[in-house]
């Protein structure tokens, strides 16, 4: 039997947040730059989406990137708008000045990162934290702390410094998977790890990198374990292989959870779209959610199932999350295909006329050749044309 918040069980009235961070950990993806006016357009259509909070950049890196932030604060008004900010004064300070209300401050905690890179010792990392969101507190902002590469930390560390900028303020923890090492049920044990060593008043985050093509399902067994809030990318655009795609994250904690969350999944499309327009990254077409087969359909076997009823080969309606149902004819067609476009053509399917349309498409496809909407539609034009001039 299903337990409760386990896969399959709707309604368990669990709340889950959703940090985008297409803007910020999305723009780092190599070769990406947005101005600052596609920023805004891309922020506006998050707001769209209904994320809980929008990570619009990071304000110290450049002027443009500084407007941008700040014109992205003016003008979002129904999700919390957050810019990343090392564990600096100096970061945290432009962040006070792009009028933002929430910061997001990060040092690493893992050996490797505070000897090679941060040359500093725990303690300096702690009090370094510490400070920071202390700094943040004072100025009235809401405090997301990450710990950068905290999946390679060592866990008491972790829980060390996270009680500590708790004990200083900080709202919100989030565990970042820098690297994207983690598997599904050790991300669920650390994050139990942290919950149950932390004490205090705040919400629980992951942040998945997709190095070994596990950020979604990193971030779903991170929700089930009790985190409350993900990050995740439009697409899984980000750094080197991506981040979590928020879209599969989200449908998947949705419809398969059935866990709450304010994302208007119809939305899902526009916003992917843009987001692979802006940026210039074409969408894979067999991605999860959005990618154009998601919800096509082929096979005789399948056609068939799903012209009875869409469920038999679809986990969900494409409607949902703004896609449409595709019906593609090709060489492993059957002749419920064949009849379904006819009909949704206005042309009555006779025997003849399907059969000797899908002997035509099966002629072409062991040809090699790939047929479009528009080659069935002269196929269909021959066949008929022929019938009706013998
Ligand atoms: O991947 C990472 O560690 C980050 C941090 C800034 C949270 O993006
Ligand atoms: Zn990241």
């Amino acid at each position: 039997m299903a337990q409760e918040g386990s896969v399959g069980t709707p309604g368990t009235g669990r709340y889950v947040r959703f940090l985008d961070t297409t803007l910020r950990d999305g723009e780092q993806t190599p070769g990406v730059a947005l101005k600052p006016e596609d920023k805004l357009v891309i922020a506006l259509k998050l707001q769209e989406l209904g994320v809980d909070s929008i990570e619009a950049g990071f304000p110290i890196v450049s002027d443009g990137e500084f407007r941008a932030v700040k014109m992205i604060a003016r003008e979002v008004t129904d999700s919390e708008v957050i810019v990343l900010a090392r564990a600096r004064r100096e970061d945290i300070g432009r962040a006070i000045d792009a009028d933002v209300k929430a910061v997001h401050t990060f040092i690493a905690t893992s050996e490797i990162h505070m000897k090679y890179k941060l040359r500093m010792s725990g303690d300096e990392v702690i009090e370094a934290a510490v400070d920071a969101v202390e700094y943040a507190k004072a100025h009235g902002l809401t405090v997301e702390f990450s710990a950068e590469d905290a999946t390679r930390s060592r866990p008491e560390f972790l829980v060390k410094v996270f009680q500590s900028v708790v004990d200083a303020g900080a709202d919100r923890l989030d565990i970042a998977d820098t690297v994207g090492v983690m598997w599904p049920s050790k991300m669920a044990w650390l994050v139990r790890y942290v919950r149950s060593n932390v004490r205090g008043n705040y919400i629980l985050s992951v942040h998945c990198h997709d190095d070994f093509g596990m950020a979604v399902a990193n971030s779903v067994a991170a929700v089930e374990a009790g985190a409350e809030q993900v990050h995740g990318t439009i697409n899984g655009v980000g750094e080197r292989a991506g981040n979590a795609a928020l879209e599969e994250v989200a449908a998947a904690v949705k419809f398969l959870l059935g866990f709450e969350t304010r994302i208007r999944f119809e939305k899902i499309k526009e916003a992917s779209d843009l987001v692979s327009k802006l940026f210039g990254i074409p969408v894979p077409p067999n991605k999860a959610i959005v990618g154009i087969n998601a919800f096509s359909h082929e096979s005789g076997i399948h056609v068939h199932g799903i012209i009875n009823n869409p469920l038999t080969y679809e986990p969900i309606s494409p409607e949902l999350v703004g896609m449409r149902r595709r019906i593609v004819v090709g060489k492993h067609s059957g002749k419920h295909a064949v009849e379904h476009i006819l009909r949704s053509m206005g042309i009555e399917p006779t025997r003849d006329v399907v059969d000797a349309v899908l002997a035509r498409v099966k002629e072409l496809g062991d040809m090699g050749v790939r047929i479009t909407e528009n080659d069935l539609r002269l196929i269909i034009n021959e066949v008929i044309n022929g019938k009706s001039s013998a």
